[in-house]
């Protein structure tokens, strides 16, 4: 093991929307192969913070080291950045005329000009690794929600991003499809992807999380193993759904693997 650079470091981050201050001053720091729980009450950044990481909001302090490099400046090209950043959301936003592959490839063959072979083809990978493989053909609203997520996942793996970030990707599915979406995360986490997820799961956060965040007032307030944030895991809210634990076929990107 190297001592390595973090693969992101976040510091004095400031975001105001009107008079509302949303992020005051946050950091935080993520470690390659590290999962992170983003955790707080409602309205106290999280979606904030993963977007302006994203580059989806224009920051108006601080700074954010994407592989020790400042992603902020403003002479960094955005959509480059964003290629190295997955990002998957509580709703799909899946197109709903395109083909589940043609979702899957879109980035691929529009951002990084690969042909439409390759594209398919690496596409195809990933949704066997996500389990969806036939349903390739398949529109978006042919699939259960969960499918959905897991299309979702597999569009912001597909160009192999050094980071992934999820927003509550598990908030917008009926209870018994929440399982196999986390099934997908924690897998994903196995594998050695860096992430960070906004979550108001606790058992899974507490589960799947090497670090928690607690963030309020736009700050985190405490960061830490989940055991130190979280408290006692037998609280009634840290039960962790059962399924869960479903495995699924090992989740491998194409090429080479994410732990190197
Ligand atoms: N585009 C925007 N314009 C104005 N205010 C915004 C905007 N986006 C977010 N906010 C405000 O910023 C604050 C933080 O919102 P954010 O969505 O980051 O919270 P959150 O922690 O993700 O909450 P939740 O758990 O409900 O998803 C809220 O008060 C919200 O109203
Ligand atoms: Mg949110």
């Amino acid at each position: 093991m190297t001592a390595a650079r973090p693969v992101l470091q976040v510091e004095g981050l400031r975001k105001v929307f009107g008079d509302r201050v949303v992020l005051d001053g946050l950091g935080l720091t993520a470690a390659e192969h590290s999962c992170t729980a983003l955790i707080g009450a409602s309205g106290s950044g999280k979606s904030t913070l993963l977007r302006c990481i994203d580059l989806l909001e224009v920051v108006d302090d601080g700074v954010i080291e994407l592989d020790g490099e400042d992603i902020t400046d403003p002479r960094v090209d955005a959509n480059t950045v964003r290629t190295r950043i997955g990002l998957v959301f509580q709703s799909f936003n899946l197109f709903p005329h395109l083909r589940v592959i043609d979702n899957v490839t879109l980035a691929l063959r529009r951002v990084h000009k690969v042909d439409r072979d390759k594209a398919e083809a690496d596409g195809l990978a990933m949704l066997e690794r996500v389990g969806l493989r036939d349903r390739a053909g398949a529109r978006p609203d042919e699939l259960s929600g969960g499918q959905q997520q897991r299309v979702a996942v597999a569009r912001a793996l597909v160009t192999r991003p050094r980071l992934m970030l999820f927003d509550e990707v598990t908030s917008a599915l009926d209870p018994e499809l929440v399982g196999e979406v986390l099934a997908l995360v924690r897998e994903l986490r196995d594998d050695g992807m860096t992430m960070l997820l906004a979550t108001h799961e606790m058992g899974f956060a507490r589960d799947v999380a090497d670090q928690v965040c607690f963030l309020e007032g736009g700050r985190v307030l405490e960061q830490g193993p989940p055991e130190q944030v979280l408290g006692d895991p037998g609280a009634p809210h840290a039960a962790v759904p059962a399924a869960h634990h479903r495995r699924r076929p090992a989740l491998n990107l194409p090429g080479a693997p994410l732990r190197q």
